[in-house]
């Protein structure tokens, strides 16, 4: 029987994979009514459309709604987008090339390798804290709270802040799942409207007040607009947290899972670097993203014409056995770890380095600071499907 692919049943969210190996097998390219897109299951075909500058995270800078025959966005969600097409991740090239190079100024290796020892200083506060407290909620007290204080700092969003940052960047996230509600819709407008008012201000207080921050060097920029402004540091503040805190709660719970992994893992810290790549291919974090296609294009000898939309199964190519041997194992020492988890192509997380000193340093102060960490209860995982994160992660030190 063929499996169903349903992005709403909790069944299919808790284990997605098995219905992902039959795709890959017997319909790597499958067309699913229910959102109107194609389904892209295997690695190879992800790569490459990843790639492929005949696709878009959109279209809107070669052609208007009408001409791709879609209809106009709904005048509700003008806040929304207004904000969400202000940011790279929504732009294509020209404006892509321009303002990413602006942004990846913050992100050059060095500034971000020169981040380490603050990113462990506040590691290492956190999971004391925690290990001082007997545990608790690892998603609460370590994964949330780690990379929200990078983003806050980096950025210059004062400590008192900084809890408006999760609900807001939650609610936006919410228009990212599969036909989302008018009520989750009206969320990330309201969210998307006090974000902005919030950024806004903050800026105007760094032009009459200069600080050593990335909000202020944004003030600066030459040819940068308020809006880009805005919309730069709403991404920054939503991807620079919201998948690294799924990495880590879904890497503890997947090491909890094949204990014979941790417990090789508390035996060789040098297995980190490795471990943090298994981990973030063997349980994606992101497990699909979308792109329109621009010119007429055949995907593994599948036509599909201009202005369809394609959904590229991160989480599949992960677990495709064409690119990983035994994909559904957890193994920490993986050599040849080729996975997606971060993208590929123009949109390539500008992130992933800071990301990885942020795992390592997570990971590392727990290993080393609660060696004998337990879980408590099985999780549960939140209802999305595209972002993959649990509930809660309750575990005793
Ligand atoms: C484990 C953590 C992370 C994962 C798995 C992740 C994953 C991704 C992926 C898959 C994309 C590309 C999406 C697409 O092609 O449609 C992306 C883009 C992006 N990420 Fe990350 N990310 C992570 C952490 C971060 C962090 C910490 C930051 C910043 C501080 C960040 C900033 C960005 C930005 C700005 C983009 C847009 C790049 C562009 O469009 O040119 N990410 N991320």
């Amino acid at each position: 029987m063929r499996p169903a692919f349903d992005p709403w049943s909790p069944l299919f969210v808790a284990h997605p994979y098995d219905v992902y190996a039959y795709l890959r097998e017997n319909e790597p390219v499958s067309w699913f009514e229910p959102t109107g897109q194609w389904l892209i299951s295997r690695h190879a075909d992800v790569d490459a459309l990843l790639r492929d500058r005949r696709l878009g995270r959109t279209y809107l800078h070669v052609a208007t709604h009408s001409e791709m025959c879609r209809p106009d966005d709904p005048a509700h969600l003008a806040p929304f987008w207004h904000v969400i097409r202000n940011g790279i991740l929504d732009m294509e090239p020209p404006d892509h090339t321009r303002l990413r190079r602006l942004v990846s100024q913050a992100f050059t290796p060095r500034r971000v390798e020169a981040l380490r020892p603050t990113v462990q200083r506040i590691a290492d506060r956190l999971v004391d804290e925690f290990v001082a407290d007997g545990g608790g909620d690892l998603i609460a007290r370590v994964a949330e709270p780690l990379p929200v204080t990078v983003i806050a700092e980096m950025l210059g969003v004062p400590e008192a802040d900084r809890h408006l940052l999760r609900p807001w960047s939650a609610d936006i996230c919410g228009m990212y799942e599969l036909n989302p509600s008018r009520e989750v819709a009206d969320r990330a407008v309201r969210a998307c409207e006090e974000f902005s008012d919030y950024l806004r201000g903050l800026a105007a207080a760094r032009r009459g007040d200069p600080r050593d921050d990335l909000i202020t060097a944004l003030t600066q920029v030459d040819g940068l607009t308020e809006d880009e402004l805005v919309g730069t540091c709403v991404l920054l503040l939503n991807a620079g947290h919201e998948a690294t805190v799924n990495t880590t709660g879904n890497g503890w719970w997947a090491l909890f899972r094949n204990p014979g992994e941790l417990t090789r893992l508390r035996a060789s810290a040098d297995l980190l670097p490795t471990a943090i790549e298994e981990l973030m291919r063997y349980d994606t974090p992101a497990q699909m993203f979308e792109r329109w296609v621009l010119e007429d294009i055949t995907i593994s000898g599948v036509d599909i014409p201009r202005g369809s939309e394609v959904a590229l199964l991160f989480g599949s190519a992960n677990h495709d056995p064409a690119v990983f041997t035994d994909p559904a194992r957890l193994n920490l020492g993986r050599a040849e770890n080729p996975h997606i988890s971060f993208g590929a192509g123009i949109h390539y997380c500008l992130g992933a380095p800071l990301a990885r000193i942020e795992l390592t340093a997570s990971f590392g102060a727990l290993l080393a600071k609660a060696p004998a960490m337990k879980l408590v209860e099985t999780p549960k995982w939140k209802p999305g499907y595209i972002i993959r994160g649990l509930e809660t992660l309750l575990v005793e030190v």
